[in-house]
């Protein structure tokens, strides 16, 4: 049967903002049954509400820090317990460190956050993502992927950390997770694909270093995309029916292109996982 949107299940992390919000109102609005995922229960209550009046009708939200693993492993486990399918992952949440810091775990913020977020996420849902299949796993990862770099013996920028440095690495790290997932997942129904929602004017841009604020608001700006539009590439991989079994692909202007050459390495790709599998303790 083709695949359609309505009454599925659709968990969306980094609800709060910008294109995680903008694709939650919606998935909502074309029927899906959408449960956000906040870190703040004031705006995740905000985010709940917009959905819900958007949809006219109602919508839940959970809480996690993916900062935290302790706090992934709580979300996994709320989620787990309150429904009993999930057709669509969308793995959004992430930002920008413009300092190095380090998390709970003792692991560099970007990579934790925008990577082993996702990852960990993913791992702990899977089992029941494959049960709901056929079923959607959808990663933003960021154009920013073509100038990251994977250096496994200093994955955490010890030895020099740069802003753009970490964010390009952890979303290289994206389009190697998702599309080793696919590899993973062949024959189960459930595909797994990544996107670059484009330069969008969202709140991400708040945590550019101050030397960079003026040229982004003067010069790239007036070129971003609304949230609305950045939105609607993740409502593409998740709603649209020509995309039935298309996996292990990476979008940019809603069209799947070849990734950066290093996003393409497999080998790279199966590294990653078993390092990142150490480091989220699956
Ligand atoms: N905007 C762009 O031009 C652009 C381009 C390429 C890729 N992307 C990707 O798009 C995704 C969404 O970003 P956005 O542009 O929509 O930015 P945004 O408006 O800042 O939204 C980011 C979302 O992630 C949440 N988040 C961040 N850190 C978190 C944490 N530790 N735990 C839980 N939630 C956390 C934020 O929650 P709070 O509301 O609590 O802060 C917010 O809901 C990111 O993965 C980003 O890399 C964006």
């Amino acid at each position: 049967m083709e695949w359609n949107i309505r009454d599925k299940k659709v968990l969306v992390t980094g609800a709060t903002s910008g294109i995680g919000l903008a694709s939650a109102i919606e998935l909502a609005r074309m029927g899906a049954d959408v449960v956000l995922v906040g870190r703040d229960p004031n705006r995740s209550a905000s985010a709940r509400d917009q959905v819900a009046s958007a949809a006219g009708k109602e919508v839940s939200f959970l809480l996690c820090d993916f900062s935290s693993q302790k706090s992934i492993r709580a979300l996994a486990k709320d989620f787990l317990e309150r429904h009993d399918r999930l057709d669509v992952l969308i793995n959004n949440a992430g930002g920008v460190n413009k300092t190095r810091r380090v998390t709970e775990d003792g692991i560099e913020a970007t990579f934790a956050v925008n990577h082993l977020g996702y990852f960990l996420l993913t791992n702990l849902l899977l089992e029941r993502i494959v049960k709901s299949a056929p079923a959607r796993i959808v990663t933003v990862a960021s154009v920013g992927h073509r100038r990251g770099t994977m250096d496994f013996d200093d994955l955490g920028f010890e030895r020099g950390y740069s802003i753009m440095g970490a964010y390009a690495r952890s979303k290289l790290a994206n389009v190697l997770f998702a599309s080793e997932l696919g590899r993973r997942l062949t024959g189960t129904g459930v595909t797994s694909n990544s996107l670059h929602p484009g330069a969008v004017d969202t709140n991400i841009w708040s945590g550019a270093p101050g030397w960079a604020k003026p040229i982004i608001s003067v010069l790239l700006k007036p070129f971003f995309l609304s949230a609305e539009e950045g939105g609607q590439t993740i409502v593409q991989l998740a709603a649209s029916p020509e995309l039935d079994g298309v996996t292990g692909r990476y979008f940019e202007k809603k069209r799947a292109v070849s990734p950066a050459k290093l996003a393409q390495d497999t080998a790279l790709g199966a590294r990653l996982w078993d390092v990142s599998a150490k480091m989220v303790g699956l």
